[in-house]
């Protein structure tokens, strides 16, 4: 017998403009759509051309207007300062949004304009996020655990003509000064900003460059609130920079039409939120699960959304969650399962949990990485709630993969992110692009159209996006995700086909930091794999093959190579191990086999490669391997 899952899937594949054009009578809009698709352009599909609208208007005027003015829009809780807590209510956001969107405007920002947002987890991030959305410019959000280089990169990239930052984020035991970072990105970068916006904090005051730099609380306390201006459904909202397999990021767009149609709609269906009820994502808004679901999301669908600068540990202990979601109400947590495993590790039989009462929270969602067994496991049975892992990527903007709690609540399969969301049309392909049986494993693509709000191009990159995303199976879009789905249509996701690897739900690449231990002057050759980890699910572990001749100490070449990786992609990386080779395991060809060298560390069964050039290295690695405490010598 059909669910609602399964009929609203059914609908949206058989009808994608008739579901999709349904679902889009929940935005307000200037001028309704020509055409709900238009696949004149196919494979490059776009949704609702023709119809015009404002992101910032659907997320807070209208709320306003239709009698949400004093419900709470954003809780900003930060234990990581010792316990700063505000509440905005739709009116106080959208004043100080329409505020904020004036001092752009004042400083030379206009529609289709970029600004870089380089901001810890405070309320002016998501400021600065909706009052681009409405002037009609394109954010693009940098997290701020990047170093100047990939900053700089992406300013290259976006060229805004504003950046706005904060003179520092906070972590664990340290404050790190952002303004020097954003300076040194701008040294190194071409484009040059016309100007900068920088919120003061407490902790550390930054210097302002004269004629380059404001103050923004100066500037948005003069500024004229700006109105929402009207752009096209199809115009870009934001540019999100992630990983590819080289150090050049992908900048992942989005739309402002289909994106907030998709995005309310989930609020709904994946997530089943009420207007009005509190949704917590405990994730950062560099990230795109910030941008969909701390920001745009919880907003659109008119929810109180929750800013969390801190950790799940040692902010100031693993209670800190439970209290959060017993203090606003929480009605659904989203975070990543290395959080869980973070508090699992500290606080195994969850004593922190009898000092809260948490039976306001309905369900947990876990995405970012699959979520192990026992993660899963030990969440069910501390919160007793559900717990729904779902897959999904910076390219997606939401759930490809779930168990959608406003449909129907399926059994959960552990491992199993659960089914297609309605509107994907997962198959699992192999190499010649024919669909395998269930059970076995292929690439997971999804047959085009994606539906709204997932990418319609990387910015710039339009053959960037037909090679890394539509060429390698016709008339698919490929995940680069390794999996299977069985007999009942759950889909399990197993690995990345790329040399993406995940560290504590961050996406990094292996090539990106192959490319700065190349640059060390004694390293010959070099290779980045990621290797499993505890708390962080992979962390990276680098090989270095270094020249003739050079006879140092490995240890201080590891601390160089581990300092440059920090320096030049940033903390983020999580870069800490490495070790000196002979020689790298290569195929005759002359391409590494990395994929068998994390097989050998994470003592998983593999076949010497028919291919290889000599099986020996296998052995020197394993033996280096084992030197660290991976390989055989854990097991
Ligand atoms: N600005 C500057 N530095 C940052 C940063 C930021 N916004 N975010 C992280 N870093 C630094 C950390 O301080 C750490 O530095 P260190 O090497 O000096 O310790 C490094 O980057 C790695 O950070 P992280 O991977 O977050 O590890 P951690 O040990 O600090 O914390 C967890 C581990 C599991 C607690 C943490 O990763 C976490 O809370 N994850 C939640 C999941 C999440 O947010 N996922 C995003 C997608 S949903
Ligand atoms: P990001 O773009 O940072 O969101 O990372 C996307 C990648 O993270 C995916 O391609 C997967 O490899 C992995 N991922 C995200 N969520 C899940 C999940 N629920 N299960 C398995 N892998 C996941």
């Amino acid at each position: 017998m059909s669910n609602r899952h399964e009929e609203a899937l059914a609908k949206s594949l058989n009808d994608p403009e008739g579901f999709w054009g349904e679902i889009a009578e929940d935005i307000i809009w200037t001028k309704k759509w020509d055409k709900v698709l238009d696949d004149s352009n196919a494979p490059i599909y776009r949704w609702f051309t023709g119809a015009e609208c404002n992101t910032c208007y659907n997320a807070l005027d209208r709320h306003v207007e239709e009698g949400r003015a004093d419900q709470a829009a954003l809780i900003y809780d930060s234990p990581i300062t010792g316990g700063t807590q505000a509440t905005y209510t739709y009116r106080e956001l959208r004043d100080r949004v329409a505020k904020f969107a004036g001092a752009l405007r004042a400083n030379g920002v206009e529609k289709g304009d970029r600004v870089l947002v380089y901001m810890p987890m405070v309320p002016e991030a998501a400021i600065a996020m909706l009052a681009c959305a409405r002037l009609g410019a394109v954010h693009s959000v940098v997290f701020g655990g990047f170093a100047s280089n990939e900053l700089a990169v992406r300013i290259d990239d976006a060229s805004p003509k504003a950046i706005v930052t904060a003179s520092c984020g906070i972590e664990p035991g340290r404050v790190i000064a952002y303004k020097p970072l954003l300076d040194g990105a701008i040294d190194l970068a071409k484009h040059k900003p016309a100007s900068c916006l920088v919120l003061q904090r407490e902790q550390v005051t930054a210097d302002l460059i004269e004629g380059r730099d404001v103050d923004w609380m100066e500037a948005e306390n003069a500024a004229e609130p700006a109105e929402c201006v009207t752009v096209a459904a199809t115009d870009p909202l934001y540019i999100l920079y992630t990983s590819g397999t080289t150090g050049q990021p992908k900048g992942v767009i989005r739309d402002n039409g289909g994106h907030m149609v998709a995005l309310k709609w989930s609020m709904k269906t994946v997530y089943n939120m009420e207007p009005g009820d509190v949704f917590w994502a405990a994730s950062d808004v560099g990230w795109v699960v910030g941008h969909s679901y701390i920001v745009y999301a919880p907003l659109l669908n008119g929810n109180t959304t929750i800013m969390f600068e801190g950790k799940p540990v040692g902010t100031p202990d693993p209670g800190t969650f439970w209290r959060v979601i017993q203090e606003h109400n929480v009605k659904a947590l989203f975070t990543a399962p290395t959080a869980f495993r973070a508090i699992k590790q500290q606080d195994p039989n969850a004593e922190y949990l009898d000092k809260y009462d948490i039976s306001c929270l309905d369900t947990l969602f876990l995405a970012g990485e699959r979520t192990d067994p026992d993660t899963l496991d030990w969440a069910e049975t501390k919160l007793k709630v559900p717990v729904i892992d779902h897959w999904w990527q910076t390219e997606t903007g939401w759930a490809i993969a779930a168990n959608c709690m406003g449909l129907h609540q399926y059994t959960v399969k552990p491992g199993s992110p659960t089914c297609a969301v309605p509107g994907w049309n997962i198959q699992v392909l192999d190499a010649e692009c024919n669909e395998v049986e269930r059970g076995e494993i292929g690439t997971i693509a999804i047959k085009l159209p994606l539906p709204p709000g997932t990418l319609p191009n990387l910015w710039n990159a339009e053959q960037r996006y037909r090679d890394s995303y539509l060429a390698e199976f016709p008339g698919y879009y490929t995940t680069s995700d390794a999996g299977m789905m069985d007999e009942d249509g759950y889909v399990y996701v197993m690995a990345r086909t790329d040399d993406i690897i995940n560290v504590a739900g961050h996406r990094l690449s292996t090539g990106g930091m192959e490319e700065v231990l190349a640059h060390h002057p004694d390293v010959a050759e070099c290779a980045v794999i990621g290797v499993a980890d505890e708390m962080k699910g992979q962390v990276p572990l680098g090989f270095l093959v270094l020249n003739a001749g050079v006879d140092r100490e490995e240890g201080e070449i590891v601390k160089e190579v581990v300092k440059m990786v920090r320096e030049k992609i940033g903390p983020v990386a999580a870069f800490k191990l490495a070790t000196t080779v002979k020689r790298l395991p290569k195929t005759r060809s002359g391409k590494v086999l990395r994929g068998t060298m994390q097989k050998i560390a994470d003592c998983e069964e593999h076949k010497v490669p028919a291919t290889i050039d000599d099986p020996a290295i296998l052995d020197e690695i394993d033996d280096a391997l084992q030197g660290l405490g991976f390989s055989k010598a854990r097991s």
